[in-house]
Order: structure tokens, then C-alpha cells, then sequence
């Protein structure tokens, strides 16, 4: 697909997703961000830069362990979810964070300007990660650490048939590289060709919990990567969708809801320091 295209139906498609996105995927998402947390370890008065920090579920408590003497940038594609982001910062008195609006493969922002540099969830979006993970190098300082979290490969993801699903309604690749990175080492094997050294990787399973069928199809259709070919279609092909996606999760039921599992992969890795 054609990367300018790709990146114009993240962008729109995200700016539909932001009134879903907390409320269909926090609670199913926080472990593994808590995860991707843990492992950053930021210390206080560190500079950290967020990319595709969406509404920020990892710049808030991120912001919360830099203090008042650190930094956090949180950049994303969409404009919706900066504003949103923005929004939650000024309720929230972080005086310590700045959102603004990048494309994680074009990071307006100087080299060697961070010591840690965090993407929660956002690679499986860029058309070139190749590219978003060199600009985390770049804007490292020597001796600095970047941490990216991934889903993992497509056979460990429950709900991966939502993807086949909307395809072929738009007769196109929704979200073509989806499942790229997180499928053998390749996400590891960026961090090398970045660059980065003393790289660390770590796959690791979730279930995913949805009370019920209404929250399990919000967090797909509404609240996250195809949102946009969604608002597009008419009611017949929503429920056409809707009942496919229900017949394929259908094995994870538990009780009115379901747990889905969910494969994610971590990469750390750090800038040389010569
Ligand atoms: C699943 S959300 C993750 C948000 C947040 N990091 C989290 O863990 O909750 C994916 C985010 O990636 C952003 N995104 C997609 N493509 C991007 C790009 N090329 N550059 C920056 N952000 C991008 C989307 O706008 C969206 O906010």
C-alpha cells in the first residue's frame, strides 16, 4: 500500500477512534502497558519522549516518575488524540509534559534531545518502522534507552480476524503490517539495523477482557485501527462485520463476556555512548 495513503487512514482513522479508545481498551491494555512501564524504569528528572502516545496511558504515569523536574514529550499522528491528550494534561496539572502533533517517522524534534524514548502500541501502525525506530536512535542521547511494545504474532492474537474481516468489505489492507514486528525476531533485528545495543526482547501473553458483546465490538470496530473504513459502512455490512467478528471470538467466550488472548512482544535496547 501506498505509505502516504496508509498514513492518512491512521491519521483520520484515530481521530474516529479517540472517543472509544479509552473506554473500550484501558482496562484490556494496562498490563501490558504496565508492563512496557516497568522496564523503562524512568527516574526523576528524566526527559522522555512518548511516540504515538494516543491519550496517554503511558505518558501519565510516566509523567508521574519524571516529577516536576522532568520532561515528557507525547507526540502522535492524529490531531484528535493530541488535543485529547492535551485536554487530560491540563486537568491533570502536569505542567512536566507537552503533547504535540508527529509522525513518528518524521520526529521534529533536535538529535540526542531524550534520555528515554517510549512507543506503547504504535509501530504496528507506521507504513515504515524502519524509519520511526531510527528516529528514536537519533533523538537519544548517547547512553540513552528506547523502549517499544508490540502485538505479537497473529497466531497469538484472538481477535486477529477483524482485520480479514473489514478487508474484505474495503476490498483493501486495512492495517497491512499489523502483525509484522511482532512475528519472530523482526522487531528486535530493527532495533539492531537502528542502531541500538545491549538489545533485550521479552514475548509475552495476556487474556484481553470485554464484560460483553457490546464492549468487545466497540474496542474492534470503534476504538481502534479500522475506525475509519467502520464509519464508513452502512448498517447492513456493520452487522455483517459485527456478526463475523462475533462468530470468530466466539471460542474466548466467558460467561456474558470474553478473554481474548493476546501476544505482545517488548524491545528495549540503548544508544552507545561513544
Ligand atoms: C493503539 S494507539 C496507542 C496509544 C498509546 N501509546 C497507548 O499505549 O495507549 C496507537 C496510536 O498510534 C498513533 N499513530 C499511528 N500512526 C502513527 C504515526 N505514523 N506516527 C505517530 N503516531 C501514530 C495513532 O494515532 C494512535 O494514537
Amino acid at each position: 500500500m501506498n505509505p502516504d495513503f496508509q498514513r492518512r487512514i491512521q491519521r483520520y482513522g484515530w481521530d474516529k477512534a479517540v472517543p472509544y479508545y479509552e473506554s473500550a481498551w484501558q482496562r484490556a491494555l494496562r498490563p501490558a502497558q504496565q508492563r512496557l512501564v516497568e522496564v523503562a524504569d524512568v527516574k526523576t528528572g528524566e526527559r522522555v519522549l512518548d511516540v504515538a502516545a494516543g491519550t496517554g496511558l503511558v505518558t501519565r504515569p510516566v509523567a508521574e516518575q519524571v516529577g516536576e523536574n522532568g520532561r515528557v514529550l507525547a507526540v502522535d499522528l492524529s490531531n484528535q488524540m493530541v488535543e485529547t491528550l492535551r485536554a487530560i494534561i491540563q486537568r491533570n496539572g502536569h505542567g512536566q509534559v507537552d503533547a504535540q502533533q508527529m509522525d513518528a517517522e518524521n520526529l521534529d524534534v533536535p538529535d540526542e534531545a531524550f534520555d528515554v524514548v517510549l512507543c506503547s502500541l504504535g509501530l504496528m501502525y507506521v507504513p515504515e518502522p524502519r524509519k520511526a525506530i531510527q528516529e528514536m536512535h537519533r533523538v537519544l542521547v548517547p547512553g540513552g534507552r528506547a523502549v517499544a511494545l508490540v502485538w505479537g504474532r497473529r497466531a497469538g492474537c484472538g481477535w486477529a480476524d477483524l482485520f480479514p474481516i473489514m478487508d474484505k468489505r474495503v476490498k483493501s489492507d486495512v492495517c497491512p503490517l499489523f502483525f509484522q514486528l511482532g512475528t519472530g525476531n523482526n522487531l528486535e533485528t530493527q532495533f539492531q539495523s537502528a542502531g541500538f545495543e545491549e538489545i533485550t526482547t521479552d514475548r509475552f501473553n495476556m487474556e484481553l477482557p470485554f464484560e460483553n458483546e457490546e464492549e468487545a465490538c466497540e474496542a474492534a470496530f470503534w476504538g481502534g485501527a479500522v475506525a475509519l473504513a467502520w464509519d464508513k459502512f452502512d448498517e447492513e455490512k456493520r452487522a455483517g462485520a459485527r456478526r463475523e467478528y462475533l462468530g470468530s471470538i466466539d471460542e474466548y467466550r466467558d460467561g456474558e463476556g470474553y478473554r481474548i488472548p493476546g501476544e505482545f512482544v517488548i524491545a528495549q535496547g540503548c544508544k552507545a555512548t561513544t
